[in-house]
């Protein structure tokens, strides 16, 4: 059954000439991922709308302009998950998100526009890991292909759920301050972090999901575990490029590297940042950004303080990704911006 699966996903994704003609239906359940997420999902999901497939996606962030995509918002509000990364560091995001999902991702369960969703007229269902857990409960028993988007690299439990070796004695576990190569205390450290993450999922966060969405009676009763519904998964894709891994370590055909997906050639810059650029002249530019996830208003006001006083050092201009329009003591060679064309600035110093 499993080898039937595979062969029609590839069927599905490598034979788009012949798909040209009438696309296939495909459904992509992501509505708890967050903007970084769909960055690399919307590009696999554009990628096929592209070649003739229909999409169909569960989202609570439309951001896919597509003749060939229909966007579904659930219209929920995702920000309570993310605690404030200033104050919860490290594995604390992660646990701190871990006690919320169970709850909130039952609430998204319950959204009436889930419920429309036919699942069994799809030919194929991707869906985004790590935050829409309790979504798989929405498959158990559907007999349609499924495949994993990770948005990062390959997670401890991803490994037991794709059938790959996971090798703690000479890969670090991600999130942990080691870098290979490793030393014997670090190896065995690593070895005992390995297995406690992995047992965290098993017997703590995927319960927890399991047991939120049964008592919601969003999930059946006799439900299959969400490991077990999950390992059903033809494919995962992950964001992650296997050549610039360290270090070089072996996986099962059924995990596919698609990073760099989201790249493209830099679209000339807007006139006053072209300019803001240029004017910076031998010195060049520092972009700034904490991503998509960091809130800039959450910095402490003694972090933002430094920054400032650093950045009115430098010989270089500085482009501060921040989410008001101007702050106390920002020096002359600091511009602030709430938006940026991030690949474009990036890609305006290769030109
Ligand atoms: C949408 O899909 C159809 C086939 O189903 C295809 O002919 C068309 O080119 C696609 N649209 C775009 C904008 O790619």
């Amino acid at each position: 059954m499993q080898v039937c699966k595979v062969q029609l996903v590839a069927l599905l994704l490598l034979s788009c000439g012949s798909m040209n003609s009438h696309g296939s239906k495909i459904l992509v359940i992501a509505p708890l991922s967050g903007k970084s997420h769909w960055q690399f999902f919307g590009e696999i999901i554009k990628t096929l709308a592209d070649h003739g497939h229909h999409i169909t996606s569960l989202t609570s962030m439309p951001m896919i302009r597509h003749d060939n995509v229909t966007e579904t918002d659930i219209e929920f509000d995702r920000s309570p998950l993310i605690p404030n990364t200033f104050e919860n560091r490290g594995w604390w995001v992660g646990i701190s998100m871990m006690n919320k999902m169970p709850g909130m991702c039952a609430e998204a369960l319950s959204i009436k526009k889930v419920h429309d969703i036919k699942i069994q007229e799809y030919d194929l269902v991707f869906i985004g890991s790590f935050v829409n857990d309790c979504f798989f409960g929405l498959l158990d028993g559907i007999e349609v292909p499924v495949i994993i988007m990770n948005p990062n690299a390959l997670f401890t439990y991803f490994h037991d759920i794709v059938g790959n070796v996971d090798f703690p004695s000479f890969v670090p576990v991600i999130g942990l301050p080691m870098k290979y190569p490793m030393t014997f205390t670090q190896r065995l450290l690593n070895t005992l972090a390995n297995f406690f993450s992995s047992a965290l999922i098993n017997f703590y966060y995927h319960p927890s999901v399991e047991k939120a969405c049964k008592a919601a009676g969003l999930c059946p009763r006799d439900m299959r575990s969400i490991q077990d519904i999950a390992a059903k998964s033809a494919f995962i894709f992950i964001n992650n490029v296997q050549a610039l891994e360290t270090p070089v370590r072996p996986y099962v055909p059924a995990v596919i590297h698609a990073g760099g997906l989201n790249c493209r050639p830099a679209q000339p810059l807007p006139e006053d940042l072209a300019s803001w650029i240029e004017g910076s002249g031998d010195a060049g530019t520092i972009y700034f950004s904490l991503g998509s996830i960091v809130k800039p208003k959450d910095m402490p006001e003694n972090f933002r303080e430094v920054f400032v006083k650093v950045f009115s050092t430098l010989p270089q201009r500085v482009i501060w990704k921040w989410d008001e329009a101007s702050m106390p003591g920002l020096p002359p060679n600091v511009k602030l911006a709430k938006w940026l064309p991030q690949q474009d600035i990036l890609g305006a110093w290769d030109s």
